[in-house]
């Protein structure tokens, strides 16, 4: 099957700046080492209409998008609290006058009893912003479960929390970031004080309800069933008894640490601590190459028993060369014998080839160790 739901040249879906309605929910907030929307949709294309797709690394949730523009179901597990609230968006269904009655609602009745102190937050935000802001993540972190308009307004709320300052209406609630990730709070302060940059106010209200119309409007593709879950894959707890079909993931590039740190003023959003803090025991380890490939194993064998026989695998992954004496197929290749349940390899291809300037690994351009080597690995399940 093959329904088009894009009607924007393939390429173009994420290259130019205005994006096309139908895709506009997939940017709802930046993530690193997203892969592009075009790779797991054009995957699809292949897939029949019952057929049910995983991401055990979902991130924010890209093959779960593609998989809804598709109308397919789909599931997808992340153990990052900032990559599990986007990814939750991406499957649920709202009206842009529900997501703004709803933050009218917050900020006229919640109290936000904490206020994070320090010179880091008297420069990032103006204090009636920073209130309203408050009173929001006070909001979503009393609340035991959120239902589909509190996540729609979570995940809005963590795309616009930092970003450049606009010449026009303002897009971000911060201070102009000196990067699009959240920097350090040291380095941030001396980049603001350097430049003289005050924060301005910026109206919580009118900006969520104009990101709201411009993101939930109404040539979203249908809500497709499926559930994202925050959990470890290495244990793969809480999905269906229902078995995959396929599977588009990109597990951590090895190497690359630093996801939760780069995230750290998103995650004081969800209930997180007001300073950066790193160490999250649900992450893949990067220690050694062998620990490394033991825990992506442990993944491909957990999801090995959740899928159907021929069921298709698909991995993008990547590896920095400076820490890495494997190349990204040798550790792909060792992690998916490691597994020892019948994944077999069909074809391994470099990643981006046809698009270089849009590869997921450009996201590490400034990381130390240079240029990374970036595969496609297509797997199918003989068992
Ligand atoms: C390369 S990113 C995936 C990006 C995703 N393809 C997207 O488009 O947003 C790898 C993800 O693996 C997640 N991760 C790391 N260790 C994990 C684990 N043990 N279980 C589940 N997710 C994990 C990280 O939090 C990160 O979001």
């Amino acid at each position: 099957m093959a329904i088009l739901y894009l009607p924007v040249p393939h390429s173009s879906i994420e290259i130019s700046n205005k994006l096309h309605p139908t895709v506009r929910l997939n940017s709802i907030c930046p993530y690193f080492t997203m892969f592009p929307l075009t790779f797991p949709y054009s995957l699809l294309k292949e897939a029949k209409k019952k057929d049910l797709i995983f991401d055990p690394f979902c991130g924010r949730g890209t093959t779960n998008y593609a998989a809804r523009l598709r109308g397919l179901s789909s599931y997808g597990i992340d153990s990052n609290p900032v990559a599990h609230a986007i990814a939750q968006a991406k499957l649920v269904e709202v009206k842009p006058r529900e997501v703004a009655a709803l933050c009218r609602d917050i900020l006229l009745h919640t109290s936000s009893k904490r206020h994070p102190k320090g010179e880091f937050w008297e420069w990032a935000y103006h204090c009636e912003t920073l209130n309203d802001i408050c009173k929001l993540r006070q909001y979503f972190n009393s609340k035991t479960r959120l239902n589909r308009i509190d996540i729609a307004l979570r995940a809005l709320c963590l795309g616009i929390l930092h970003g450049p300052l606009m010449k026009t209406e303002p897009s971000y609630l911060s201070n102009q970031m000196p990067r699009t990730f959240a920097t350090k709070p040291d380095y941030s302060v001396r980049f603001w004080e350097t430049r003289n940059l005050e924060p301005r106010y910026v109206n919580v209200l009118s900006l969520v309800k104009r990101k709201a119309e411009y993101i939930f409007n109404d040539q979203l593709p249908k809500k497709s069933k499926g559930k994202i879950i925050l959990s470890d894959s290495r244990r793969l707890t809480g999905i269906p008894e229902e078995k995959f079909d396929w599977i588009i993931t990109s597990p951590p590039y090895f190497g690359m640490v630093t996801y939760e740190q780069d995230q750290w003023l998103r995650n004081w959003f969800l209930g997180g601590l007001d300073s950066v803090h790193y160490p999250n025991p649900q992450q893949i380890k990067h220690g050694s190459e062998g620990s490394f490939k033991e825990d992506i194993a442990k993944v491909w064998k957990n999801v090995a028993k959740r899928s159907k026989s021929n069921a298709k695998m698909v991995i993008r992954f990547g590896a920095l060369p400076s820490l890495s004496q494997k190349t990204p197929t040798e550790l792909i290749k060792e992690s998916l014998q490691l597994s020892d349940v019948g994944w077999k390899i069909d074809t391994i291809r470099r990643a981006g080839k046809a698009n270089p300037q849009h590869r997921q690994a450009n996201q590490f351009k400034n990381s130390p160790g240079g240029y990374i080597e970036e595969i496609d690995v297509y797997a199918v399940l003989k068992n």
